[in-house]
């Protein structure tokens, strides 16, 4: 073995999680977040330095297919990192082999209050209740445009307007999905969002069927339409929806999005509500994979999300059938290196 490589690994370690985390930890998630983005901005701007940095980076030369399409590495990011696509040349440096943008809502929308992010860091989680804030499609179709040389999927949501229901709401995700199209390499339909007054979510069967209907007379160019689904789903509902996902023409699954649920946390007195992501989603997910999985065929792309933190982590999502995997909170506890240390592992 190369001598320098566990002497980088420690620089790396003690550079973000002894130095950066602790400083960047000292202010509020989102105002960390927004840091975060800045750097990542600058690291992309001109688009020159990006592949530079992404050379040295990208330690998982083993390239993947889903859809037909050719991902550099199985490892993306995940929905809610980068919502209005500002940063994709900075995650493109950083090695990450995708990016799942959003969620892209059709009007611009705020989200709730702030504060709406906490910090778990005994169960290396997090909690928002971030209400799906969005900059709109229309700010964000023309970053696309310009997106560097690696799939980009755009997640999709409703417009969180609470007065937006039944049909309206289906025309409002048909319209962000149109615009999107001939932008991205695949549409991800987050049907954990509620889309009436009383909180129901498009994993409601007959809601879910409505929608598809109304995605598949969408025009535009074909791209495949994956759904993200909630890990809170009972067996017999997470069978139920997508059974209806596929008979309705959806080609592929991340799983999972946050679960509402609290399991065995060593955090005293966690944030509610919200939604709670990082290691101590990852079994559900994990069981949530398996389970579609089992339920579809291979021309069904399955994404894995929760708590992907490590390479043991990647190779549990693969092992129960994932074609793909994407972190969101793991990136956040382990920093700018996160691809090098988790796909040299893997
Ligand atoms: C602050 C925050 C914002 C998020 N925003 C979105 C979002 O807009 N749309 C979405 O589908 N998922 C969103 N997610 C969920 C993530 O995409 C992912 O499904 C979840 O965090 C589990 O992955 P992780 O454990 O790697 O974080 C968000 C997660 C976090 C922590």
């Amino acid at each position: 073995m190369n001598p320098a490589r566990p002497r980088r690994a420690i620089l790396q370690f003690v550079l973000y999680e002894r130095i950066v985390r602790p400083v960047l930890f000292l202010s509020d998630p989102e105002t960390a977040h927004a840091s975060a983005m800045g750097v990542l901005r600058a690291l992309g701007r001109g688009h020159g330095l990006a592949p530079a940095v992404r050379r040295r980076m990208i330690a998982d030369a083993r390239p993947a297919e889903a859809w037909g399409i050719r991902f550099p590495s199985r490892l993306g990011v995940a929905a809610g990192f980068d919502k209005d696509a500002t940063a994709l040349w900075g995650l493109y440096a950083l090695g990450f082999g995708f990016v799942e943008v959003g969620s892209v809502s059709a009007r611009p929308w705020p989200g709730n209050p702030r504060p709406r992010v906490f910090r778990l860091p005994a169960d290396r989680a997090l909690v928002n209740r971030m209400g799906l804030p969005s900059q709109g499609v229309a700010a964000v179709v023309p970053r696309l445009a310009s997106r560097p040389p690696f799939p980009v999927l755009v997640n999709v949501a409703k417009t969180a307007d609470p007065g937006l229901n039944g049909d309206a709401a289906v025309e409002d995700i048909c319209a962000t999905v149109a615009a999107v199209l001939p932008h991205c390499d695949a549409v991800v339909l987050n049907l954990s969002c509620p889309n009436t007054a009383d909180g129901r979510t498009f994993e409601d069967p007959a809601a879910l069927r409505e929608l598809l209907g109304a995605v598949r007379r969408v025009p535009g160019p074909p791209r495949p339409i994956a759904a993200k689904l909630s890990p809170d789903l009972a067996p017999d509902a997470l069978a139920a929806v997508v059974d209806e996902a596929v008979r309705g023409g959806v080609r592929g699954f991340v799983a999972t999005n946050t679960t509402r649920s609290r399991p065995g946390l060593a955090t005293p007195d966690p944030p509610s509500p919200g939604g709670l992501s990082g290691a101590p989603l990852r079994t559900t997910a994990v069981a949530t994979v398996r389970a579609i999985r089992g339920a579809c065929d291979r021309g069904c792309a399955v994404v894995g999300c929760g708590g992907v933190s490590g390479p043991d982590d990647v190779r549990e999502f693969l092992d129960a059938g994932a074609d793909l995997v994407e972190a969101y909170t793991g990136f956040i506890y382990r920093g700018p290196f996160f691809c090098r240390k988790v796909m040299k592992g893997v």
